[in-house]
């Protein structure tokens, strides 16, 4: 049996989990794999903290070159998170020959070819199944078991924080701050919950997941990125009332060789798959050209769920049969398309008098946008709601109509604009 001496970086959530689940499942990985695996030692930031989980204080360390300079460590898994000093660490374990496994999605997103070319020309390998939706296999499947489609389309909840916040507020009636502070408590949601609300986190994910599918680097810049936070009850309840559920979506479509990226609040037919993905699950459904639709479920996140991906990483890295994107020439990069055709979803607020209505379809009409379907809902007051789903229209016409309409002196806001996605 080869015994294989491995380093972490980083002991929190998620090194706590590989930590427990190398342990616990020590035996039966020997037994399956024919490794044995031996944590070498553990960077961190303070050796000194108390940890949940009890280890042998004399394998922590805080200085990186004690496990990037050590040539009896050759695999290293990095669960540290943020992109510095993380992707200086990873390039010297690359350079000096070590496989790397990570669960960081922000340093595989922003510096994938930096870390691919150094892993190539060592002839190490790069793992990164934990950084898009933790326990959920998609990459290995993506890359291993789907070879034979030409994957045409992404449809993904990628977040769970996003989704827990959204299914509260859906079922439950709760507003977005409360929602966000049960989050928190529960852990599913950052202090500082920026990066999940804003949709930065799902934005990574997608560039991964493009860029795989797609044999095509997916630049994360060129995702169009809105958050949740400008969601409201109202939005949601006239959302159910048209048949629609609200997800944070992260979509990538592959048309005729452009490709249209984009993370943004989406409504989806309540009986699409995707609406019964509820609380912090996660989902993602794609479609290629030969298997037609499929939906990967589970976990995206959590010590355990997210410790298996990294897990099952670390013995495909012992095998070392290593796979390079080879960006620039496996991998080109895309051409994009930023004037996509979806439905859209807009609510108003606009004087409450005579005529308003068939003025502001005057402007859809303009910009050759078509109404689906109108609620118009008259209070007795001296504004109304008033709320437009378009047929398909495309992005640009429906910016265009938006920028009039908001000059109207009978329109009091444009309150909110959804893509509707089938
Ligand atoms: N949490 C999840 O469910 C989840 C799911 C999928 C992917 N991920 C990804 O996994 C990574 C880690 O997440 P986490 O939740 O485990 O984070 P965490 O609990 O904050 O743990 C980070 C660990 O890294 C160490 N660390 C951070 N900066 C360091 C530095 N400059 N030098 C040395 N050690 C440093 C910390 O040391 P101390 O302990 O001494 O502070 C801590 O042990 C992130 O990339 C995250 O995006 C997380």
């Amino acid at each position: 049996m080869q015994k294989i001496q491995i380093g972490f970086l980083g002991f929190g959530n998620i090194g706590n989990g590989v930590y427990k689940i190398l342990q616990k499942h020590r035996n039966e990985i020997a037994d399956k794999e024919d490794y044995q695996i031996n944590i070498k030692k553990i960077l961190v930031r303070d050796i000194n903290k108390k940890r949940p989980v009890e280890t042998d204080r004399s394998i922590l360390t805080d200085n990186p070159d004690d496990i990037l300079n050590d040539p009896e460590i050759s695999i290293v898994a990095e669960f540290m998170g943020g992109e510095n000093p993380a992707l200086s660490y990873l390039l010297k374990a690359l350079n000096n020959g070590k496989s790397v496994v990570t669960a960081n999605k922000e340093v595989i997103a922003r510096h994938w070819e930096k870390l691919d070319q150094a892993a190539s020309a060592s002839g190490a390998g790069l793992y990164y199944e934990a950084s898009v939706c933790g326990g959920i296999p998609v990459i290995k499947a993506i890359q291993e078991s789907l070879q034979a489609n030409r994957i045409e389309r992404i449809m993904g909840i990628i977040n769970g924080t996003t989704n827990y916040i959204l299914t509260k507020m859906s079922e439950n009636n709760e507003n977005f701050s409360d929602a966000l502070k049960k989050a928190q408590e529960l852990g599913y949601a950052e202090p500082d919950p920026t990066a999940d609300v804003e949709g930065f986190d799902a934005a990574f994910k997608l560039s991964i997941l493009s860029t795989l599918c797609f044999h095509k680097r997916v630049h994360l810049e060129r995702i169009l990125r809105e958050g949740i936070t400008n969601i409201t009850l109202e939005d949601i309840s006239y959302g159910k009332e048209l048949g629609y559920a609200l997800k944070l979506l992260a979509i990538a479509k592959d048309n005729e060789g452009k490709v249209e990226v984009r993370v943004h609040p989406t409504f989806i037919p309540q009986n699409h798959p995707l609406s019964s993905v509820r609380s912090s699950f996660n989902a993602v459904y794609l479609k290629g050209d030969c298997v037609g639709d499929m939906m990967f479920y589970g976990r995206g996140a959590g010590d355990l769920p997210t410790g298996s991906a990294i897990v099952s990483d670390i013995l495909t890295a012992c095998k070392k049969e290593h796979r390079y994107m080879k960006f620039g020439e496996k991998t080109i990069n895309a051409v994009y398309n930023d004037d996509w055709q979806t439905k859209y979803y807009i609510r108003l607020t606009v004087k409450d008098q005579p005529g308003v209505l068939g003025e502001i379809a005057g402007y859809f009409g303009k910009h050759g946008v078509s109404i689906a379907s109108v609620i118009q809902k008259g209070y007795g007051n001296t504004t109304a709601p008033l709320i437009f789903v378009t047929h398909e229209a495309s992005e640009k016409s429906i910016q265009q109509a938006i920028a009039e309409i908001r000059k109207n002196p009978c329109v009091i806001s444009v309150d909110n604009l959804i893509r509707v996605e089938e």
